[in-house]
């Protein structure tokens, strides 16, 4: 998908990965849709964002995904301010054990209602006009982490998710591509933990003081691949800082 004129949904989208996202689709020619609980901070980027690219290109909606009528309402402003919706990215993420419900609310029932309103949104098959869904899950939802089970395995959930709806066969004639992003820990405010938030905090701040982070530029670029790349459905995109962006496919059947 070329992004000039294209419409950009992200949920999380007022920093970190989301703000980034939204800055390369806008230098692409795109317009986005920052939907964020953080209204001062969505606000504020939005601000910026308009000052660097055009007021009418960026919107900014305060949206608390694990409230439907919020994130329902969202989606059908950004539809009615920009007329439909190409690219819908669920990446709103929390990462707090103590909270675990309410982490598996957010990082995962907020990404399959995200991806079911955008699919219904975009089916070809059902009058919309196809489009690409990106869900961000974490390295950490592929292999075991014991600092943070929960967080770990809503992120396996979504890539479970993902990469299962990628493969049904009605997405061909839907022309809706899905692809998940993995990335390895980045430096955003995510990783500004509590020691509670996680268990054996001490360890994991001792194991992350040595290891190599990914920047949030490459995941972003993991963001434009699944987004620019019309071969790539049903992918998990890994994100390490000396690999780079890496494209993972398993599949008990064949995915076109
Ligand atoms: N930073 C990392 O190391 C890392 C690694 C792998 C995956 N991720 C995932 O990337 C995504 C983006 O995280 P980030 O690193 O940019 O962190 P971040 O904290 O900077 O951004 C997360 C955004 O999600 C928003 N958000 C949280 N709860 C929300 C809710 N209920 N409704 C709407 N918005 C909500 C926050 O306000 C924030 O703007 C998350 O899903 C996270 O789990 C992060």
């Amino acid at each position: 998908m070329q992004l000039k004129d294209k419409v950009v949904f992200i949920t999380g989208g007022a920093q970190g990965f989301g703000r980034g996202v939204a800055e390369a689709v806008l230098k692409k020619g795109g317009k986005v849709c920052l939907a964020d609980v953080k209204r001062d901070q969505g606000e504020a980027t939005a601000k910026e964002l308009q000052t660097s690219s055009g007021a009418d290109n960026v919107f900014f909606v305060k949206c608390d995904v694990t409230n439907v009528a919020e994130f329902e309402d969202a989606f059908k402003a950004a539809v009615s301010k920009f007329g439909h919706v190409d690219v819908m990215c669920n990446n709103a993420g929390i990462m707090d054990e103590r909270i675990w419900e309410k982490q598996l609310e957010i990082n995962f029932t907020a990404v399959v209602r995200g991806t079911m309103m955008a699919l219904n949104h975009m089916r070809k098959d059902k009058g919309g006009r196809g489009g690409v869904i990106i869900n961000t899950a974490s390295m950490a939802g592929l292999m075991p982490t014991y600092w943070f089970p929960v967080y770990g395995a809503s992120k396996s959930a979504v890539y479970h998710f993902t990469s299962s709806w990628a493969q049904n066969p009605e997405m061909k004639a839907a022309e809706v591509r899905l692809a998940s992003i993995c990335p390895a820990g980045a430096k955003t405010a995510l990783l500004d933990l509590d020691d509670d938030q996680i268990i054996h905090h001490g360890h994991f701040k001792q194991v992350m003081e040595t290891a190599e982070y990914c920047t949030v530029d490459q995941v972003v670029s993991a963001f434009l691949m699944a987004m620019e790349d019309d071969t790539i459905n049903g992918t998990a995109l890994t994100i390490r800082a000396k690999e780079g962006v890496v494209k993972m496919k398993l599949s008990l059947v064949p995915v076109e």
